[in-house]
């Protein structure tokens, strides 16, 4: 039986990258997919390669406006009824040193990474409430577990980490789990495979190698469907062991190579 049969999901940032990935697995899984994006072009071809049977549909949506999400929930409810799922997906990052970034650009990540979270959780918890429940899922980053560069990035992916436990804390009375999802490195338009920092990423990984939007797509899934419903306020990271292994298995490769 499809895991998702039944189910509407809304993703968000769901025009390419991990967002496509998991809008194709949601359909596939026979879920009814609100893709929404602020790239309409890519959104409109993408809902139309992956609906089946009209279960696709585009939305354009900049998760920083308040006044969209609310009118985005309101035509979800009047066309399907519904809102099970909410993946707060989207998300952007500018990689200047702190001393660098200004203030535009500080807030900008903070805007999308993290108040646009915060919007869709406001937005849409009512309409899961009235219908019995939901599951929330929250991308977050190793960003926000580990020490890392870029100030706008990290602390809006550390916030993340403090919304989703408290919108945990709070919606549990209504059975609607949130729950964060921390990627490490992972190919997509976000990170340059060409580049250097993604070169040395993952030679720290332990898995050897980046991930797939694919594999991140199943996590989402599992944190979203019943398979996870006895879950809720964690942080879940899918990482290749970056977080939790990546300095000492530098350190064992380090010696490996040296002996
Ligand atoms: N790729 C990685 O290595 C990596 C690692 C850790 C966490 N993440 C996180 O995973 C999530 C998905 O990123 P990705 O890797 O697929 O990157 P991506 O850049 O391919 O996708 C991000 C999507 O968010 C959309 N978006 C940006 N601003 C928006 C806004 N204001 N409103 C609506 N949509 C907006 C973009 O248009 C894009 O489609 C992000 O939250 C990102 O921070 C990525």
């Amino acid at each position: 039986m499809a895991r998702l049969s039944n189910k509407v999901a809304l993703i968000t940032g769901a025009a390419r990258g991990q967002g496509e990935a998991a809008a194709r697995l949601f359909v596939s899984e026979g879920a009814q997919v609100f893709l929404c994006d602020v790239l309409e072009e890519q959104g409109l071809v993408l809902a139309a390669e992956i609906s089946e049977g009209g279960r696709a549909s585009f939305v354009r949506l900049d998760v920083a406006d308040a006044g969209s999400w609310q009118s985005i929930v309101g035509d979800i409810e009047e066309q399907a009824g519904r809102l099970d799922i909410l993946v707060n997906n989207a998300g952007t990052n500018v990689r200047h040193a702190l001393t660098e970034t200004t203030r535009d650009e500080w807030d900008r990540m903070l805007n999308v990474n993290l108040t646009g979270q915060f919007l869709g959780i406001q937005a849409c918890a009512p309409l899961m409430k009235r219908t019995g429940g939901g599951s929330i899922v929250n991308l977050g980053s190793t960003a926000g577990i580990m020490g890392h560069p870029v100030a706008g990035y990290s602390t809006s992916k550390w916030g993340v980490r403090g919304l989703t436990k408290a919108a945990a804390t709070e919606l549990a009375a209504f059975n609607i789990r949130v729950n964060a999802l921390h990627p490490g490195v992972v190919s997509t338009p976000m990170m340059d495979p060409e580049s250097k920092l993604f070169r040395e990423l993952v030679e720290l990984t332990p898995l050897g190698r980046a991930g797939r939007p694919e594999e991140m797509a199943e996590v989402v899934l599992f944190l979203a469907s019943d398979a996870a419903s006895f879950i809720t306020g964690i942080d879940l990271a899918a990482d290749g062991g970056f977080s939790e292994l990546g300095t000492y298995g530098a350190v064992w490769k380090h010696i490996h190579a040296a002996t």
